[in-house]
Parts: C-alpha cells; sequence; structure tokens
C-alpha cells in the first residue's frame, strides 16, 4: 500500500511526519526522529538568537491533549543550519522551521537556509505563545508584508504553518493573502491559542506564562483542524498542498485528514505522549484502513469528502 506523498518537488515516502514543536529541538531529539518512520524531519521553529522560552511549567498532558506555552525555546538558526548538514544521512526531507520575531529577522534566517541542507522551509507565524506578541496570522495585512519579504529571499520551496480561523470571513482573509505568493504548501492548524486549563482541587493554573493561557493541542482540537484543512483545500481548489495538523492519534484521524483535502499530517502531541513510535502505528493504521476500503494511495480518495 502506497501512503507516499509530494511536497512541491520533495518526495516523502508516507504522508505522516513530526509537527515542529515537540522534541525536536536538539541535535540528539532530531536524530530520534531520523530513526523513526517519521518520513520527514521537521525542526523546532528557530527565531534569531538562540532563547530560553517562557518560564515552567510550561507545557501540560491533558486527558485529551495538550497545554502549552513553550515561548519558542530553540538554539538560535544557526545551530538548525548546522543540523540539517548533521541529518542528512537519514535521507528524508529536513523541513526547518522559522519564527523570526520581525520581519528582517525571517529574512536573515531565510537567506542562511538557502544554502543549507534543509529540503523546504516552514514559516510559523502562527505561534501564541510569545509573551507581548500577538498571534501574527491573524493580522492579515502584517502577513501580506511579510509573505511578501519572506518569498522574496527564499529559494527553496516554503510553505506557511497558519493558526486556526474560525469564520469564514476569516478563511478567505488570509486565502486572499496566500494566494499572491508562491507558496509551496500549507499547514494547518497551529494550537488554538490562549486556552485556560485549571487545576480545581488547586485553584491554580496549570501552566505559568501568562497568568495559565497557552496554545491547546492534541484531540481537543482536531475539528478545527479538519475545518481548516477543508476551508483551505477548498478555497485553493485542491492546488496547494495542505498539511493538516492536530490531533493526529491514529490511521483513522490520517484518513480524515486526507479525506477533507490533506497532502500530509503532522504529528505532535502524540508524539510528545506516546513516543516516536506513533509514526509507524499511524501510517500502518493508515495502510490497514485505507486497505479495508479499497483504496490503493491517497490520491484515491484525497479530498473527496461527501457533503450531506
Ligand atoms: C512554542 O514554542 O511556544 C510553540 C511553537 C508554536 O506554537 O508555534
Amino acid at each position: 500500500m502506497d501512503i507516499s506523498t509530494e511536497i512541491n518537488g520533495a518526495k516523502l515516502e508516507t504522508c505522516v511526519f513530526n509537527a515542529s514543536g515537540p522534541n525536536d529541538s536538539t541535535l540528539e531529539e532530531l536524530e530520534t526522529i531520523g530513526k523513526s518512520k517519521s518520513s520527514a524531519i521537521m525542526m523546532k521553529s528557530c527565531t534569531l538568537e538562540a532563547r530560553e522560552g517562557n518560564p515552567e511549567p510550561r507545557y501540560r498532558d491533558l486527558e485529551h491533549g495538550s497545554i502549552n506555552s513553550m515561548g519558542l525555546p530553540n538554539l538560535g538558526y544557526k545551530k538548525y543550519v548546522e543540523f540539517a548538514s548533521a541529518l542528512k544521512k537519514y535521507r528524508k526531507p529536513i523541513v526547518a522551521s522559522i519564527s523570526g520575531l520581525t520581519l528582517h529577522d525571517n529574512e536573515i534566517i531565510i537567506e542562511a537556509f538557502n544554502s543549507s541542507e534543509a529540503d523546504i522551509i516552514e514559516f510559523n507565524p502562527g505561534s501564541p505563545n510569545t509573551i507581548g506578541k500577538p498571534i501574527t496570522g491573524y493580522d492579515f495585512n502584517y502577513m501580506d508584508e511579510l509573505l511578501t519579504a519572506v518569498m522574496k529571499k527564499s529559494k527553496k520551496p516554503t510553505g506557511v504553518k497558519l493558526p486556526p480561523y474560525f469564520d469564514f470571513v476569516h478563511f478567505e482573509r488570509m486565502w486572499n493573502v496566500l494566494k499572491k505568493h508562491k507558496i509551496a504548501f500549507i499547514t494547518t492548524i497551529n494550537s488554538i491559542g490562549n486556552g485556560l486549563v485549571i487545576d480545581a482541587e488547586k485553584e491554580e493554573a496549570v501552566i505559568k506564562p501568562k497568568g495559565g493561557f497557552g496554545g491547546i493541542g492534541g484531540k481537543y482540537i482536531k475539528y478545527t483542524a479538519l475545518a481548516n484543512v477543508r476551508k483551505f483545500y477548498q478555497l485553493s481548489e485542491g492546488k496547494v498542498p495542505i498539511i493538516g495538523a492536530g490531533g493526529v492519534y491514529n490511521g483513522i484521524d490520517a484518513f480524515e485528514y486526507i479525506l477533507a483535502g490533506a497532502t500530509a499530517v503532522q504529528i505532535g502531541t502524540a508524539f510528545i505522549q506516546h513516543g516516536a513510535g506513533i509514526f509507524e502505528k499511524v501510517q500502518n493504521e493508515l495502510r490497514q484502513y485505507m486497505h479495508k476500503k479499497g483504496y490503493e494511495k491517497p490520491e484515491d480518495f484525497r479530498g473527496r469528502l461527501k457533503e450531506l
């Protein structure tokens, strides 16, 4: 059963790989992803300078997902340029994730990755966790400005990871920005920003940053994520690869994403909770489910969700 896919010329042995964020900051962690069945090695979103990130505790597993306010802890982009060379031996696409704090930072980082071994760039303006900064992906005018700068500099296939949208008007506004630029793919969604999880017994928030507000991930967000995949698939008329992220724990989750229009899926919270074996588990279950349904490849059902 062939579940391979292609994202703007980059071939992936399967359509399942890791999301930027969890366990992908150090070379050791990235090596673990390299050795796993993740079909690409996605690196942690990087900034110009190394960042410690937000104060701890800043992540909590929840019954059906997670809350985090990591605050982009990373080693600074130069390290990830180096890591891309070290990871080449795993013979799978290496994805650089870029979250510069200013337009100019993003330009510098993109230039550095242009001459690196990274195969693909995922531009991430969707993080809800940078203290003192709004979620960039909700500022449509600034997104246009940022994408103009980023796409002009980038010499590698470059996509954008979006925060979730909830209103058809906002999907359309974002799409009107995206369609002006030669984006290689859309990844959707980042965590749902600024949730609040409370420990009733202790009468306190479960994470420290921002008074307890953080991005919600895992099963809680799957339906929002599926809707975002579907909407951008429809708006782009299936012409831009959509990478779905949010609550993928099993093969049926991955199947649903493809049915909604996804070209690939990323795994975040479930990777933290179940370890690197999750990639193979989801891939095997997807193959089994496709077999049961009589499909041979994702193209047989991609985007073919039936409406009632
Ligand atoms: C973080 O480091 O805060 C998570 C990254 C993201 O939300 O994009």
